[in-house]
């Protein structure tokens, strides 16, 4: 008998398999729109162990199409919209030809609009995988300019680990992290449009981009875990509580718990994160952030991941 997993023995044997991690800012600073319409941020990404799937096969006459299993799937459009195709798109028209083609199979575990950055994983998925299908001629530096033209979160989904953004978020430097980070999720029923958020944050009226809070980089440098969970900070946090009332409550609860050393919004949300002190109390935590009525589900996670990696 093989020894693949479940589901794996009928598995095209052309197919390119790649997995990509979802992300949670440590910290997100956040300042003025430029010229490009985008916020300029300072933010320190880090990557999480909760991935997306995605298979790509070789398609005849130039067809690129995809199919969604998994976490919200119905959520994904299927019309060709979407970012995973889009990068598909782009990358042929840059690297390769007009007749390739491929079936993008995504099987998703990172929630639709939830702050974590799922949808630039699969952009980032989706450049890798097709890139190994279709043998182009690419490059990490290449991948990672045509990451950037694709969304301001796709260059970190392609690099993972623990990184500094600037800029759009897409200019990336690696960050010397040591340390086990391990972290509750607590899910939202309804997901938050990144852009709806941007826009609310505006009426604010910033000005200028704040620093990273103080000492954050050092206590990731030297793997001091809870002095990292006392430094977790995001600027589109308020914003997000004036639209999502409900998760103040999920933060100040899940703030109070054992074992919690922080508790921050991820991203744009509405997923809420909580740095736990150990494996365990990650797991205690979740499962008591999953019976919040606000919750729709809560999970566990550890950082740093690795970026958009080949399966097969
Ligand atoms: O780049 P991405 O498509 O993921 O961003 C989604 C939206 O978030 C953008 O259309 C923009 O409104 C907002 N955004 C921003 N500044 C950034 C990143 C995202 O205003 N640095």
């Amino acid at each position: 008998m093989s020894s693949h997993a479940a589901g794996q023995d009928d598995a095209d044997p052309g197919a390119v398999r790649v997995r990509v991690p979802a992300k949670v800012n440590l910290a997100l600073r956040v300042g003025p729109r430029g010229a490009d319409g985008y916020h300029r941020l300072r933010t320190v990404f880090q990557a999480l162990s909760l991935f997306d799937e995605l298979e790509a096969v070789e398609a005849p006459d130039g067809v690129i199409d995809l199919t969604v299993t998994g976490e919200g799937a119905d959520l994904v459009p299927t019309d060709g919209t979407d970012l995973a195709v889009r990068a598909a798109v782009l990358l042929r028209e840059r690297y390769g030809s007009p007749e390739l083609g491929a079936h993008l199979h995504l099987v998703k575990s990172i929630p639709v609009a939830a702050g974590l950055a799922g949808g630039s994983a699969d952009a980032a998925g989706s450049l890798l995988a097709c890139s190994v299908l279709w043998d182009l001629d690419t490059d990490p530096a290449s991948l990672g300019a045509l990451a950037s033209e694709l969304g301001a979160d796709v260059p970190f989904a392609l690099l993972g680990g623990t990184a500094l953004g600037t800029g759009r978020g897409t200019q990336l430097m690696p960050l010397l992290t040591r340390g086990r980070y391990h972290w509750a999720l607590a899910f939202a029923d309804v997901g938050l449009s990144t852009a709806a958020v941007f826009a609310q944050f505006d009426r604010a009226g910033v000005v200028e981009l704040p620093p990273l809070p103080e000492g954050l980089l050092q206590a990731l440098a030297s793997g001091d875990v809870p002095q990292v969970g006392r430094r977790l900070a995001n600027d589109l946090q308020r914003t997000a509580l004036s639209m999502r009332a409900e998760l103040l409550a999920t933060l100040r609860f899940g703030a109070g718990l054992d074992g919690v050393l922080g508790a921050v919004l991820s991203g744009s949300g509405p997923t809420c994160a909580f740095l736990c002190a150990d494996a365990r109390a990650a797991k205690v935590v979740a499962d008591r952030l999953g019976q919040l009525p606000s919750v729709r589900a809560a999970e566990v996670a550890v950082g740093a991941a690795p970026g958009a990696q080949l399966l097969s």
